[in-house]
């Protein structure tokens, strides 16, 4: 049962949500820092790949997700997906009651002061036309040179938890040599599921070249709470609650590489986001 709504104070949850699993490398990096707070994740497994979705569709996905975050009284919903950070951030910010936290433009700072000149970043497709990682970048460092690559099938091998089938295997290799065409001094995994394949794209370039931008991402969150006075001081018991749009035993053996969901995730769909 969804409880109702109006009394968020700093015991209220942190939501995260996400098309599917990616978001755990997230809310992983979050629960590390942030351990006695109560959390809520939604995968929206159904409507997966966002990256290929068009902004009016996430729209109307994140609207609905959104609104069960606030019937639940989060204090906070972290975008753990760049996809929608990127397409459709700008325009939902002022429009919930919570506080909310977008990982494309938490990150772009720190990324910008990075004492290189040629950054790669991995992306889905609407990330990468959406130029977004470019724009927030340039707010800060216009010297340095961003290369987007958009990564087609990645997502699906992280979902459909196939890390380890060797066609797979090919296609992150041929993607990562395509993007080393550019010179990259390191690549961003822009796409909160790509962290799941970095021990694959290790074995074809230093580890010290990827970078997860999750970490970063976390302490701001952190930071940001504590200075609104937000940080959950008084819970001894933090909950999870976890909801999937779709296939949620799926759902719990892929999140495994990074998330340890104790419960079969509760299946959640809404009735006009077909
Ligand atoms: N993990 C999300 C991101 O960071 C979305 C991936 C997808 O569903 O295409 O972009």
């Amino acid at each position: 049962m969804i409880t109702s709504k109006n009394n968020i104070n700093s015991n209220s949850p942190i939501a995260f949500f996400d098309s599917g699993v990616g978001g755990l490398t997230v809310l992983n990096k979050v629960k590390k820092i942030l351990p006695n707070e109560n959390y809520v994740y939604y995968g929206d497994t159904l409507h997966m790949p966002y990256g290929e979705k068009t902004k009016e569709q996430l729209l109307e996905y994140s609207d609905n997700i959104f609104k069960l975050f606030e019937d639940m009284n989060c204090k906070a919903v972290v975008m753990a997906c760049n996809t929608t950070s990127s397409v459709i951030y700008e325009e939902v910010k002022n429009r919930y009651n919570f506080k909310l936290f977008p990982i494309v433009q938490s990150v772009s700072e720190i990324l910008s002061q990075l004492p290189i000149n040629r950054l790669g970043i991995f992306a889905t497709r609407a990330t990468i036309d959406s130029n977004a990682y470019q724009r927030e970048i340039a707010k800060y460092n216009k010297n340095m040179q961003v290369f987007g690559q958009h990564c087609p099938d990645w997502v699906h091998i992280v979902e459909e938890n196939a890390l380890s089938e060797q066609k797979n295997i090919e296609i992150v290799h041929k993607d990562l040599e395509k993007m080393l065409l550019n010179n990259p001094e390191k690549i961003v995994l822009g796409c909160t599921h790509y962290p799941f394949l970095l021990e694959i794209l290790s074995q074809f370039a230093p580890k010290e070249m990827f970078i997860d931008p999750a970490e970063s991402f976390a302490k701001k969150i952190k930071n940001e709470l504590e200075s609104s006075g937000l940080l959950n001081t008084e819970t001894k018991n933090p909950t999870e609650r976890f909801f999937v749009s779709s296939n949620p035993q799926l759902f719990r053996q892929s999140a495994k590489m990074f998330y340890d969901v104790k419960e079969t995730p509760e299946l959640l769909t809404f009735l006009n986001a077909v």
